[in-house]
């Protein structure tokens, strides 16, 4: 795991003009002034909702579920200008992006969380610390539960839901949220999950890339380390520092992984071995959508002259949970 340090590189001292067609979940946020300037220090980068710009736009950007859900369309009735490159935006797994057989030849880019996405957009990251951190004495301080899960949608099929069942039976599992009936303002959150030990990042569907809030807010941000169900060990430790999570196929048994977390617990010195990460690395998590298109721009200059997906669904559903 290495931090790649982005420089803005749009040679150009033209605007790149990014028209987003729609907004994702029909949520809106303002883009009075120069957004992705002003928010995000990313020069040369005019993002717009008109559609107006349709003529001029340098890249249009349509967000997955509402083409999938039929409240948008492509504007495929337009001619295209010259040079334009329509973007394909999607943060969800590959099982809730629906059929996307009919969208072959019509994308040039995509913006997903995955690494070989066009513009990669993860939920979260790591960034060097500037002045090395004072590191808490000892983390176990304040924690009352060994073992902390967050969960609002429960399905038996579901991977992580056969773990939870195999742990549960060897370690006690605070269970929070819907699924329980017992959900956590935002506000709550953090600080109860700041108390567990461990919590249980797993993830709803296992693949490639796939790793979300719950292991770069909920875990780390909370304080917890994380166990982790989704893609395998190497996705992990491409974007996170090894000795910062667990995960459960380092094990041949999840009587094994019980085991396993309750000796760590007990044991002061390698327990807080998982936190040395944060001598050196700060998480980033990301939430807003402007901050993800504005991106483009700064990664614009290096897309392949042209390209197209002639097969996104193909692409989309590559390689699950594989290394
Ligand atoms: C680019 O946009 C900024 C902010 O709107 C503006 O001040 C600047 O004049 C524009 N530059 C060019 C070359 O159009
Ligand atoms: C423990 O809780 C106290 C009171 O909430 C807080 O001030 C302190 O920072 C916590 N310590 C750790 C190691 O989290
Ligand atoms: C984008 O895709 C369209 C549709 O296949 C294609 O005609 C166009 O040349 C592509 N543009 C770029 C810049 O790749």
């Amino acid at each position: 795991f290495s931090s790649i340090l982005y420089t803005t590189c749009n040679p150009s001292d033209r605007n790149l003009t990014i028209l987003l067609w729609h907004w994702p979940f029909r949520h809106s946020f303002s883009l009075k002034g120069d957004v992705c300037w002003d928010l995000y220090q990313i020069p040369y980068c005019k993002l717009v909702d008109q559609r107006s710009f349709y003529p001029t736009a340098d890249v249009v950007v349509f967000h997955n579920r509402e083409l999938i859900d039929g409240s948008q369309r492509l504007p495929t009735h337009l001619p295209r200008p010259q040079g334009q490159r329509w973007a394909w935006m999607s943060l969800e797994s590959p099982n809730n992006n629906g059929n996307l057989r009919r969208f072959g030849n019509l994308f040039n880019m995509t913006i997903s969380y995955r690494r070989d996405a066009d513009i990669t957009v993860p939920y979260g990251e790591l960034l060097p610390v500037e002045t090395e951190e004072h590191l808490v004495e000892d983390r176990r301080v304040n924690k009352s539960s060994l073992v902390c899960w967050v969960v609002s949608k429960y399905r038996s099929h579901y991977k992580r839901s056969r773990v939870y069942k195999e742990l549960s039976a060897t370690v006690p599992i605070k269970v929070y949220g819907r699924w329980t009936n017992t959900p956590l303002s935002s506000a709550d959150l953090l600080p109860t999950i700041s108390r567990c030990y461990f919590y249980l990042a797993f993830e709803n569907s296992v693949s490639k890339d796939y790793i979300t809030e719950k292991l770069w807010y909920n875990a780390y941000q909370a304080g917890a380390v994380p166990v982790v169900l989704g893609p395998s060990i190497n996705h992990y430790k491409a974007v996170a520092p090894e000795h910062s999570f667990i995960h459960v196929d380092k094990f041949a048994s999840i009587k094994d992984l019980g085991t396993y977390l309750q000796q760590l617990a007990g044991d002061k010195k390698r327990y807080n071995e998982y936190f040395n990460w944060k001598k050196h690395w700060k998480v980033k998590v990301y939430s807003d959508w402007r901050e993800r298109i504005c991106k483009t721009c700064l990664h614009y200059s290096r897309l392949p002259q042209q390209h197209v997906y002639s097969d996104l669904h193909a692409w989309v559903n590559t390689n699950n949970g594989q290394p």
